[in-house]
């Protein structure tokens, strides 16, 4: 009887365009064997295509006005960060009762979110953020910033299949062998070897970046040719075994080293990152100009400025006849897969803390203590607190 006289609530999602949803009628059911209430907003999964009444025969009761699942709620799951809602004219924080509790990507660490954060801590929310939760093993069930890293990897490739003027793969035809496109992966983390895999599944030549000479073998064991950047490991390798921001020099020997295979490629697929730093710039203005016009790159590290300077956010652009692709919210545009790895990875989060009907949020726990934001009206995240000034 794990979730035993508690109320969960799901709205829908209000950000413009975002089409997921926080729970799927397999993680309602779920909750409601272990005891729980469910309250759906009328509509909430329609956009992933879950339908109301799939969530009703799941046990859930749906309902009209959101209003109602806020007040009623003792926790609420979400996809995205409370935003204000026009249709109510109030700000979603402002419709959530004092101790209530949040579980969504809530990015508090943003410069565009602090207000909303301070919002919660104002309100007595207790918030509990999905990207704070570490890549760690014993939370990877939980991980949603993973799961929508793989779903962007995925994604990304057919984005830019979609837009070059080429096949992928080597086409034998009447009049000849045509030969397969050439895929260039920058960093080899989470997106980048989904991108790597899915490149290689649609026949084209992959090559692959990245510093970490642990990520470039994983790509290599996928298939990808590496480009060595020359990089040493005790440059590139920093805390908890995460890339390194690299010094210029570094950074410069890096263009150096992939300028060649940049030339050549026919689709860029840009996911470098640091944690907590702005992306690596691995593509200049030059650089793209040296590209054949009808390629394309996909600047997936958009939302940490991306990996190519001429990258427009939420924008797709042309240049020297390249097109540039700095689409924000890549897994919204697979919303039924995404929708099941994110719910998937909130039940098993929640089912984390919440044990006999009580939520039990132990400041001592790693997987706690790195994704909770506010609770009894403080401001507990520490790159929350360090990106205001708190410190
Ligand atoms: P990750 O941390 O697993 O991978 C990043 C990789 O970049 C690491 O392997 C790292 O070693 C490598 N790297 C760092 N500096 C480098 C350099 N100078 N040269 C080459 N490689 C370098 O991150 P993950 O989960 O794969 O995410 C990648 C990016 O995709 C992030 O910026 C993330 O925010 C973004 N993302 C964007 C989405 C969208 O809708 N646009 C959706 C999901 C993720």
């Amino acid at each position: 009887m794990q979730f035993k006289g508690l109320t969960f609530g799901i709205p829908k999602e209000i950000m413009p365009g975002e089409k997921r949803v926080a729970a799927i009628p397999e993680t309602v059911e779920k909750l409601v064997a272990g005891r729980a209430t469910v309250l759906v907003e009328k509509g909430a999964g329609e956009g992933a295509y879950f339908m109301d009444d799939d969530y009703r025969k799941a046990g859930a009761r749906i309902v009209e006005d959101v209003a109602v699942i806020y007040a009623e709620s003792d926790v609420v799951l979400k996809a995205k960060e409370p935003l204000f809602n026009s249709e109510k004219n109030k700000h979603e924080v402002e419709m959530m009762p004092r101790g209530q509790v949040l579980v969504t990507f809530l990015h508090p660490a943003a410069p565009d979110n602090h207000e909303m954060v301070r919002k919660l801590a104002e309100q007595g929310v207790t918030s509990l953020t999905l990207d704070g939760i570490p890549r760690i093993s014993r939370a990877q069930a939980m991980d949603a910033l993973t799961s929508m890293s793989t779903v962007a990897g995925y994604k990304s490739v057919l984005m830019a299949a979609n837009r070059i003027a080429k096949f992928l793969p080597m086409i034998g035809s009447a009049v000849g062998m045509i030969q397969p496109a050439n895929v260039l992966v920058l960093g080899t983390g989470v997106a980048g070897l989904q991108a790597v895999a899915t490149a290689k599944r649609l026949g084209a030549v992959v090559s692959a970046v990245d510093i970490r000479p642990d990520a470039a073998e994983h790509a290599k064991s996928l298939g990808a040719k590496i480009i060595d950047t020359g990089v040493p490991a005790e440059v590139a390798i920093g805390e908890g075994g995460y890339a390194r921001h690299l010094p210029q020099e570094w950074l410069l020997k890096e263009r150096e080293a992939v300028a060649e295979a940049v030339a050549r490629a026919d689709i860029i697929i840009a996911t470098a990152l640091v944690p907590g730093r702005q992306a690596p710039v691995l593509l200049t203005e030059k650089m793209v100009q040296s590209m054949s016009p009808g390629s394309a790159i996909v600047d997936v590290a958009v939302d940490q400025g991306g990996n190519c300077e001429l990258t427009a956010g939420g924008e797709i652009i042309e240049k020297y006849g390249v097109s540039i692709d700095g689409t924000k919210n890549i897994p919204g545009l697979v919303p039924a897969s995404s929708t099941q790895m994110l719910a998937k990875n909130i039940y098993n989060y929640i089912s984390y803390f919440i044990k006999d009907g009580k939520i039990e949020l132990d400041l001592e726990d790693e997987i706690i203590a790195s994704s909770i934001v506010t609770k009894d009206g403080a401001l507990l995240h520490a790159g929350t607190k360090e990106a205001m000034g708190l410190n």
